[in-house]
């Protein structure tokens, strides 16, 4: 088989960027390990920035989106006996569209499937060849048929756990990491959202967050220890801690019910560097992680996307490789900035193991700073909307 583009892992950066490549009648294969029904059992944050939004609307996948995601032109920021809200566009131009990942995902596995876009799912042994050459190939099984693809590019979608980024050479490859000594346990349940904003809870016993999917799908988070597993807390222990970790009048208003799911993530900071080899291009979780306290995972894939999508497209429409020569320099610019704003607010609200008197103190100053300065809040909101591509 060939194709222009090799396109690794049906996540939402392959098929958003298979989407937009189709768009521009650049062919594309995307080669997912899982069925498309595994991939749609995945829970994701749900918070989109404008430039997403702004791809999905290129992609011509909007629709859905723009008919059922919440508009919210701010957030509430809790912490002791306090909340306030948090205004983006008090200080942007831009507010942030609540609509789930898996919907969005969903979305683009239609629209790949309406245009006749190959995707080859159950794929197993996916290896990329010569991708320091003019003449890359990826080659993989699927139902034990071998399989080759030669192309001219490789975009390497394929997440944390997959083979892309272990490709470049470990001589080649600098890797950066965080992790984080603690969890977020999340429950997803179908109760009306406590808030009409999501709530960032600061609590003594820990972190908190409030969200949701839609008006009656809400998702919650607590910190909790890395040795828990969701078989340890029943729903109600949940709900209960939860309400301790909220303000009251918020505790309040919660609505509970029973989880419809119930799982654990780790949280870590992670950035492999470059995120392009010869005519490997790594995309969003392939080359790097933040902890979802700011909502960073899916934005940061998505301006990966907007980096490699424009440079394929110049390189193939006016024979210009800038865009791709410059593709990893370009994306690492954005990835380092929401890095550090996802780092800065993980650090903000959330209690570390190792926290002294003073660091608490250093904390809750940081917190009563952001509430009473303008100018503090105005550079949360602009990061958390999201910086310009
Ligand atoms: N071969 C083929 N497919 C693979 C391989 C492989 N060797 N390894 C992983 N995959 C698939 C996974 O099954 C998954 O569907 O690649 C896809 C990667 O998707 P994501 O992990 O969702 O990563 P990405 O598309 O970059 O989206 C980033 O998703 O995980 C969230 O928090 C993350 O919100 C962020 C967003
Ligand atoms: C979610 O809705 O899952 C969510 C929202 C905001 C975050 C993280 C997760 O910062």
């Amino acid at each position: 088989m060939r194709t222009q583009v090799a396109i690794i892992g049906g996540g939402p950066s392959g098929l958003l960027l298979s989407q937009l490549l189709s768009k521009r009648g650049i062919d594309s294969i995307v080669l997912e390990r899982k069925t498309r029904k595994y991939v749609l059992g995945r829970i994701r944050a749900g918070v989109l920035e404008q430039g997403l939004v702004n791809l999905m609307v290129e992609a011509g996948v909007a629709d859905r989106m723009q008919k059922e995601g919440f508009v919210h032109n701010g957030t509430q920021i809790a912490y002791g006996d306090q909340m306030f809200h948090l205004d983006f566009t008090e200080h942007t131009d831009k507010p942030v569209i609540i609509y789930g990942q898996t919907e969005l995902t969903r979305d683009l596995y239609d629209a790949r499937e309406t245009a006749g876009g190959k995707i080859e799912f159950n794929t197993d042994h996916v290896a990329i060849h010569d991708a320091n050459s003019e003449k890359p190939y990826v080659t993989y099984s699927v139902a034990g048929k071998n399989r080759r693809i030669d192309c001219d590019f490789v975009a390497g979608c394929d997440g944390f756990h997959g083979v892309s980024r272990k490709t470049i050479p470990d001589t080649v490859r600098r890797e950066y990491e965080k992790v984080y000594p603690f969890g977020w346990l999340g429950v997803l349940s179908e109760t009306p959202p406590v808030n009409d904003e999501l709530i960032y809870s600061n609590s003594d016993r820990g972190f908190a967050l409030c969200s949701m999917r839609n008006a009656n799908l809400s998702r919650y988070y607590i910190q909790c220890s890395l040795s828990d597993s969701p078989d340890d807390w029943t729903d109600q222990n949940f709900w209960s801690e939860l309400k301790r970790r909220i303000p009251p009048d918020q505790a309040a208003n919660l609505v509970t019910g029973p989880s419809i799911e119930k799982s654990i993530a780790p949280l870590r900071s992670f950035v492999t560097e470059p995120m392009r080899w010869g005519r490997l291009f790594l995309c969003g979780d392939a080359a790097h992680i933040v902890p979802p306290t700011g909502a960073k995972g899916l934005n940061t894939a998505a301006s990966d996307v907007h980096y490699l999508y424009n440079g394929l497209r110049q390189h193939y429409e006016q024979k210009d490789s800038e865009g791709l020569d410059r593709y990893s320099e370009l994306a690492l610019a954005r990835v380092w900035k929401a890095e550090r704003f996802s780092w800065w607010f993980s650090s903000l609200m959330h209690r570390y193991p190792d926290q002294s008197e003073f660091d608490l103190k250093i904390q809750r100053a940081e917190l009563e700073f952001l509430r009473s300065n303008k100018s503090a809040q105005a550079a949360m909101a602009i990061n958390y909307v999201g910086l310009p591509y």
